[in-house]
């Protein structure tokens, strides 16, 4: 059994914030209906295309375990058929641009009528506010939620991140709140309201930049590369590779940097570790030496002790430098490649990388679910074609007959 078998969402998610929350419950076991406009469908589905009409990795990665129906809600005989799903679902969770289930008719009001039992979950790029009208895509949500203006280096512009911490991260959090919300429900047979803003994400996830905010009051912050002779202004700054714990860290090159720009990694240099690394390097001196022998003297001198580091990692290749630093418990990390982690036979074995087969695409890789449950096994299946599920959503779940289906497709609305 998986654990959120009998759980039935209606997913109007699109693009990828909604989606990767709906993924992860379909891959708990919960029936996730994808409703998609007819002949158009999820936008995802045509975008950054690498093989003609076949859809598009960016769709198929984030939509597996769903079934799909196509419904125009705004016509007379969507609404009804929309209505009576969301009669039948526990979940309804969307990201569309602010207010357009209420245009549509739906407000959470009239939705709570339909099933009070139902909650309804909505990924916004705001909360309520001034910008709260704003329509939201994942680097608008990094610039305003504090990441960009705290990435990067201190003499360069603001920069977003690769990893999609407005989209993903925010579907991260819709999905936490739609199982407190149905575990709720469990006691009081009450659905409820679950919001999540992309730029409250993203600064949930920027949390110790907002310490540093308040740090930075009381004196210089002593573990960013501005310190000891740069310049701190009024606002956290952009702290390069630095650490943002207490632990000084940088990123250094590996043998072959020349040739791979992957050719690196991470060091950190705690204290309690910090013998062990200078001998490994060959540089025992520093531990005798007042100069360096101390956190506190080597602090204003971070940048020539990564220096000197980076001279003996330039030796190595950045699986050398893991191997010799890990079991001295030196923390340091190679920096992978999406190819070297799409070919990484661990991530295979745990279902964290997968390989699926399409009908329309043939295989292809996706990331599993990255949350393992023990007793809830994740398998991944393929996301459905446009529309796949319609009949037999209709039929089953809805318990339409063959004529009225028939009608439905006629009228346009599915
Ligand atoms: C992502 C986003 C910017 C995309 O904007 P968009 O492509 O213009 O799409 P919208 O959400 O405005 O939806 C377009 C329209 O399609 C309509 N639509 C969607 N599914 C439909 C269906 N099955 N039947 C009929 N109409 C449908 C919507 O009701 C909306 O109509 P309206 O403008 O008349 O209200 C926007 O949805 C948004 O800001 N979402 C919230 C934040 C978010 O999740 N962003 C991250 C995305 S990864």
């Amino acid at each position: 059994m998986k654990a959120l078998e009998g759980v039935r969402i209606l997913d109007m998610t699109h693009v990828q914030s909604g989606p990767t929350c709906t993924q992860l419950l379909a891959w708990f076991g919960a029936d996730v209906i994808k409703v998609e406009r007819p002949g158009v469908g999820d936008a995802t589905r045509g975008q950054l295309r690498d093989i003609p009409d076949v859809d598009s990795l960016y769709f198929t990665m984030l939509n597996h375990n769903k079934r799909s129906i196509t419904l125009n809600t705004k016509s007379d005989k969507g609404k009804e058929i929309f209505s009576k799903l969301i009669e039948t679902c526990d979940v309804l969770a969307e990201n569309f641009a602010p207010g357009a289930l209420d245009r549509m008719g739906f407000s959470w009001e009239r939705i709570q009528e339909i099933n009070p039992r139902i909650v309804y979950a909505s990924v916004k790029g705001f909360g309520p506010g001034p910008y709260a009208d704003c329509k939201v895509y994942e680097n608008v949500a990094q610039c305003t939620g504090g990441s960009a203006s705290t990435t990067g280096f201190d003499d360069g512009p603001p920069l977003v991140t690769g990893a999609q911490i407005g989209d993903s991260g925010t579907g991260l959090n819709l999905a936490l709140g739609i199982v407190t919300a149905l575990f709720q429900r469990e006691k009081t047979g009450r659905g409820q309201r679950v919001t999540c803003a992309m730029q409250d994400g993203v600064l949930n996830l920027c949390r110790v930049k907002l310490r540093d905010q308040q740090r930075l009051k009381h004196g210089p912050l002593k573990e960013y590369p501005q310190y000891p002779n740069g310049e701190f202004g009024d606002a956290t700054p952009r702290s390069g590779n630095a650490s943002g714990g207490g632990q000084p860290g940088w990123i250094v090159k590996c043998k072959g940097w020349e040739n791979d720009d992957n050719a690196y990694t991470y060091v950190i240099t705690q204290a309690a570790s910090f013998p062990a690394l200078a001998k490994a390097m060959g540089r025992e001196e520093w531990l005798e030496d007042p100069e360096w022998s101390t956190p506190e003297a080597r602090l204003p001198k971070l940048d020539q002790v990564f220096d000197e580091i980076e001279k003996w990692t330039m030796t190595k290749t950045k699986f050398e430098v893991m191997d010799i630093l890990n079991p001295l418990n030196v923390p340091c990390g190679p920096i992978l490649s999406m190819k070297e982690l799409a070919e990484e036979p661990a991530l295979r074995d745990t279902g964290t990388v997968v390989e699926v087969d399409h009908p329309d695409r043939g295989k292809y890789l996706t990331v599993g679910n990255p949350i393992k449950l023990s007793d809830s096994p994740a398998a991944v299946e393929r996301s459905p074609l446009l529309g796949e599920h319609t009949d037999e959503i209709m039929r089953d779940v809805l318990g339409y007959s063959a004529e009225e289906i028939a009608a439905a497709k006629e009228s346009g609305a599915v």
